[in-house]
């Protein structure tokens, strides 16, 4: 069995960014800019953009982020969206999800541009990943597709089950895997929390890309044995142990299941450090307008 180490790529990565960066600041380039949009005082979300903003910093890139309360109107957001739509300065922008229950997350969407629209949720950036055209992928199954290649995880004519059918991982991730491409080129499977005869899909699958949010979820009698296991699982699960107060959990269950892989992502450092590279990756992409120009 080997551990995939998520912190390791994503380190790389952002040793190669960072140069990437560099070089652009030497030749008076255009330096990246990433704009966050944060509604709200949701735990996760709070986490999830400090930690943008930061690698922003770490990174050499531009960063800036705008908050609202909880209370900010539909209209006051596709305002803001239509501001760093028109700031030259922004290359990409992301609004953090989700959205409070009165707001359209998928209007607050299709106002971005595409162009700039670095989590790739737009419309237009979802039609071109599917049928494979250049564009902005999600950061979450681009980093998974980032993993597998470094690895040199052999994906050609395997079975690849994936198990979730959200629009931010599921469904790209299974669109993805499906790709005339490597990685890709697999015989794709989606099973979801209403799928029957769950337990046979998973042990005839040769990878597994479990992304349900199910704590320990994937248990060992559901693995063939050297299949290759990718978990996005990332629920914060209550706990005394650790100074935060609770502890990542993933959709698998880690003990029991990794002895039968050939690889396994771990929770944490597994897929989750490389979700920000990802995203990063793409502002680079957007700020040397190498996707659309
Ligand atoms: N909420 C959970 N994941 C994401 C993501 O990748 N992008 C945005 N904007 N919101 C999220």
């Amino acid at each position: 069995m080997q551990l995939i180490d998520g912190r390791a790529i994503a380190a790389l990565m952002k040793k190669e960014i960072a140069e990437e960066v560099l070089q652009i600041r030497l030749e008076g380039g255009k330096i990246p800019h990433l704009a966050a949009v944060l509604v709200g005082h949701n735990g996760g979300s709070e986490t999830y953009v400090a930690n943008k903003v930061r690698t922003c910093e770490e990174l050499g890139f531009k960063s800036s982020l705008t908050r609202y309360e909880d209370d900010v109107t539909e209209d006051e957001l596709l305002d803001c969206v239509e501001r760093m739509n028109r700031d030259e300065d922004i290359d990409g922008f992301i609004v953090q999800l989700p959205l409070p229950q009165h707001v359209s997350e998928q209007k607050i969407i299709e106002a971005i541009d595409y162009r700039k629209d670095v989590d790739g949720f737009h419309p237009v950036n979802v039609g071109r990943m599917s049928i494979g055209l250049p564009c902005f992928v999600s950061a979450t199954p681009a980093g998974i597709l980032e993993l597998l290649k470094r690895y040199e995880i052999e994906t050609k004519g395997k079975h690849c089950v994936v198990l979730g059918r959200s629009n931010i991982v599921g469904k790209p991730m299974a669109m993805l895997m499906m790709q005339k491409t490597y990685p890709g080129d697999c015989t794709v499977t989606v099973c979801h929390s209403r799928s029957e005869n769950l337990k046979d899909m998973c042990s005839r699958a040769d990878i597994i890309i479990v992304a349900l949010g199910v704590p320990e979820f994937l248990k060992a009698d559901m693995v063939k044995e050297g299949a290759v296991v990718i978990d996005v699982g990332t629920t914060r699960m209550p706990s005394s142990a650790s100074k935060s107060g609770y502890k990542l959990t993933g959709d698998v269950k880690f003990d029991e299941v990794s002895p039968k892989c050939s690889y396994i992502t771990p929770v944490p450092f597994g897929v989750g450090p490389m979700t920000i590279l990802s995203l990063m990756r793409n502002t680079l992409l957007a700020a040397k307008k190498s996707i659309y120009s």
